[in-house]
């Protein structure tokens, strides 16, 4: 589907937009453990988690009416590939497969996830050339952060739909990322995707959060108010919601709340905040209880 432009002579052939990448939606939502050993240990009917899983049902249906050709995941790590050895704070994975990581009690029985290691490395270049600073990464265990959302919007599936593109944040081990910083690098990953030269469909997802604390006296805290305020912001003012500071996410979310920044990333790539139409809300769902977590989650469409 290329389009000529008008100087036969030259021969020019031009990429028209149509052959390029889109972002065509971002996916919100929390990765709590228990909701991937709900699954795998076929507790997701008992009443603890029936309404929880309720509100994914949409999603999973959504999924299948609207598969991407390949989807950008912003998860945390959990001590699991990385270690105090050594903490990227940004890193991409441009493997072509990743394991499903052992976190002490055997690797989840979910599938392999494989990359997409061309559009990883085009985004790679590209990003580091807009001046944010990644680590690639060409091998690599993927934790409960990435594999929960995968369950919670695919269900239990013996493939998953696409290629997935892993990009681990550090929000373990202080000093981690601004949520500002979080939403300009998203802006920067946008335009890359949009500039790689085949046209797919790209989505990119924004996992972790809402609020909880897992450790010290404030341990099993939820603030539904906050993560009320937070899904608003994101949604409809996602640039009041970049300014949120980093201790407003701790003394308000919690410890384990300040995962939400990584909810920034995905949403600093809808075209809207460089200008191009609205986002429209597809969905929105907020749950509590789940383990320790407050679950949030929302999709939205690019326009
Ligand atoms: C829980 C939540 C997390 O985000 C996590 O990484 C580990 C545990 C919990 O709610 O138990
Ligand atoms: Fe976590």
């Amino acid at each position: 589907m290329r389009k000529r432009i008008a100087n036969p002579k030259a021969n020019i052939i031009k990429k028209g937009v149509l052959d390029m990448a889109k972002v065509s939606a971002s996916v919100f939502t929390s990765h709590v453990p228990a909701i991937g050993a709900a699954l795998d240990m076929g507790k997701s009917q008992e009443p603890y988690w029936q309404p929880l899983f309720k509100g994914y049902e949409f999603s999973k249906q959504w999924m299948k009416d609207n598969k991407p050709d390949a989807i950008f995941l912003v998860y945390n790590d959990h001590a699991t590939a990385f270690s105090l050895e050594m903490i990227p704070t940004f890193a991409i994975g441009c493997a072509a497969e990743f394991k499903p990581a052992d976190e002490g009690w055997g690797p989840r029985p979910v599938p392999m996830v494989y990359g997409h290691p061309e559009l990883a490395s085009h985004i790679a270049h590209s990003v580091i050339q807009q001046d944010f600073d990644l680590t690639i990464v060409n091998k690599m265990d993927v934790d409960h952060g990435l594999t929960v959302p995968l369950s919670l919007m695919c269900g239990e599936v013996d493939a998953w739909p696409c290629p997935v593109i892993p990009f681990a944040v550090n929000v373990v081990q202080y000093p981690v990322p601004s949520g500002n910083r979080c939403f300009q690098l998203g802006k920067a990953i946008g335009k890359a995707i949009r500039s790689f030269e085949q046209p797919l469909n790209v989505q990119i997802w924004g996992t972790g959060g809402m609020s909880h604390q897992l450790q010290g006296p404030r341990a099993g805290l939820i603030n539904k108010e906050f993560d009320a305020k937070f899904l608003d912001l994101l949604i409809n003012d996602p640039t009041s919601a970049a300014a949120i500071d980093h201790m407003e996410y701790v003394r308000e979310a919690g410890s384990e709340g300040i995962e939400l920044v990584m909810w920034l990333i995905a949403r600093g790539a809808m075209s809207d905040v460089d200008g191009g139409p609205a986002a429209e809300l597809i969905h929105r769902f907020y749950h509590v209880p789940a383990s320790n977590t407050a679950v949030g989650h929302a999709i939205l469409k690019n326009n």
